[in-house]
């Protein structure tokens, strides 16, 4: 395993890229040619934003190669961008193989693809090669953008490709991207993450901390907006400690003053931010731009001052609470979300009800609830003071009804209101009606023309359905609400 290729400047290692990508067309359009049909791709996603960015890279380069977008698994080449954040995800890669060796027996000269974070643990490589030699190529979160080149190699090899690397070389920028909607776009800021959280494995699989230089990130979304985009989101683990990597320091609310700067580009939205590094000058930047959506995404993780030190999070329940009060005396409007562990090793009930009393006085508009798991690895995968199952699936469950409740009461309060809502795509059940997103992330259903996908319409929220609403196109535009 490891280290391949030599250390070469990105825009070098990006022309070698395309060089390989026209190698792989033209063996795609052999194979084309010899069957009579386009090449089919498929690709399924696990994970986080993230994964689903480098997903629309990887969907831009097959395309790129000639391949053809499939529908589902029955396709020529299959690729899973896999996460390894909780064990659940490994398990649902390992069942799906499952089916897709059969997928294989009846196409033996398909091609199965796996990739992202779970592939950066040895263990899993180590099964990959062991249990399911059917698959073709195998490569991690640092060489995405070698895809080009892997394929080509799979393509004239017999057996097995694996490349992995244990750290990052270069940021290699300008490869080809499909986005999955042509009106909005995430876009990276940085990579990895340097905080090690005791729980969390995503440090060992995505490397160190680095950013993207600011002209690098503003030139791509300057070029997203001059093709169609109205809304960006901006992407890292910890987007508050964007720049202290750069040569030439800046700061995450520096950038995003920047990037409002654009004009066109309706709607900026971020995550993750990272309690401990969020500075009033981001708050006050937020504060002070229309475009900037109000809505932060603020992990909590636990409300227990004593398991956050344990957890290395970095902050105390009151620098929490302190922080959220600030961001909302300057923003009052503000949609508080975050993530939630329960059952870290160690928790007793006295630390799971402060976590429940953080929760009411934060009052979150929602919150992902996550049931602790043990990752390989990770300091606290060694602490031997786990909480029992019956104990953690009874928090959990109070967890989950304390936030929904919240939830449904603070989106209640927006009921009959006008709000401005990007209209994103037809509704999945009822194709009469379009569905969208408010300023703060809510979802909106209403009825409408498909030809209003990608733009900002005024909408009345007639009614609250607990985490989404039913509504109607209003005629004014929404500026009193
Ligand atoms: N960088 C982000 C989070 C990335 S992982 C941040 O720090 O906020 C997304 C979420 O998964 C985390 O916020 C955490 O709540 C959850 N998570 C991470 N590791 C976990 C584990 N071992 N078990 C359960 N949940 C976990
Ligand atoms: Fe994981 Fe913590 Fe880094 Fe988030 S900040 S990715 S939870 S180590
Ligand atoms: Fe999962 Fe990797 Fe994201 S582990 S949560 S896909 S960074």
């Amino acid at each position: 395993m490891n280290s391949t290729g030599d250390r070469m400047s990105a825009s070098a290692e990006t022309k070698r890229q395309y060089e390989f990508m026209q190698k792989a067309r033209a063996l795609v359009s052999k194979r084309s040619d010899a069957i009579g049909r386009r090449l089919t791709f498929f690709i399924r996603t696990f994970g986080c934003q993230m994964n689903f960015l480098d997903s629309e890279k990887l969907t831009g380069i097959l395309k790129e190669i000639g391949y053809e977008e499939a529908k589902n698994e029955q396709a020529d080449l299959v690729l899973y961008n896999t996460c390894t954040v909780r064990e659940n995800a490994n398990n649902k890669v390992y069942g799906r193989l499952g089916t897709l060796k059969e997928i294989k027996h009846k196409n033996p000269k398909m091609k199965i693809v796996l990739c992202g974070c779970m592939m950066q643990e040895p263990t899993v490589v180590d099964t990959i090669q062991n249990t399911y030699p059917f698959v073709d190529l195998v490569f991690g979160t640092h060489n995405i953008y070698k895809l080009p080149e892997l394929f080509v190699t799979m393509w004239e090899a017999d057996g097995q490709i694996i490349d992995i690397w244990d750290s990052y070389r270069d940021i290699v920028e300008d490869l080809p991207a499909q986005r999955k909607y042509k009106f909005k776009s995430g876009v990276n800021i940085m990579y990895g993450c340097n905080n090690f959280c005791t729980y969390c494995i995503v440090p060992y699989v995505r490397g160190r901390e680095r950013s993207r230089e600011p002209k690098d990130i503003l030139r791509e979304a300057e070029r997203l907006v001059d093709d169609g985009v109205v809304e960006i989101m901006l992407l890292g683990q910890n987007v508050n400690s964007y720049g202290k990597t750069l040569e030439t320091k800046t700061s995450f609310a520096k950038l995003l003053a920047e990037v409002a700067k654009i004009d066109g580009l309706q709607r900026i939205r971020f995550m993750t931010s990272h309690p401990k590094d969020l500075s009033d000058e981001l708050i006050e930047v937020m504060a002070s731009s229309d475009k900037i959506c109000k809505h932060l995404h603020l992990p909590l993780q636990s409300g227990s001052s004593h398991l956050l030190e344990r957890m290395n999070r970095r902050y105390t329940k009151e620098d929490y609470l302190a922080l959220t009060d600030r961001i909302k005396a300057a923003m009052p409007e503000i949609a508080l979300t975050t993530d939630i562990i329960v059952g870290f090793p160690g928790e007793t009930e006295k630390d799971f009800d402060e976590t429940l009393s953080v929760v009411e006085k934060v009052g979150f508009d929602s919150a992902f609830t996550f049931i602790y798991s043990k990752r390989t690895g990770t300091p606290a995968a060694q602490w031997t003071t786990q909480v029992p199952e019956d104990v953690v699936q009874r928090r959990f469950d109070r967890l989950l009804a304390t936030v929904q409740n919240i939830g449904a009461k603070k989106a209640e309060k927006y009921a009959k209101t006008v709000q401005k809502v990007l209209v994103e795509q037809v509704n999945k059940q009822d194709k009469h009606l379009l569905t969208g997103r408010m300023d703060n992330n809510s979802v909106v259903h209403f009825p409408g023309d498909a030809s209003l996908i990608g733009q900002i319409v005024p909408v009345e929220l007639a009614e609250c359905r607990g985490f989404y609403y039913m509504g109607r196109l209003a005629e004014d535009n929404g500026e009193d609400s």
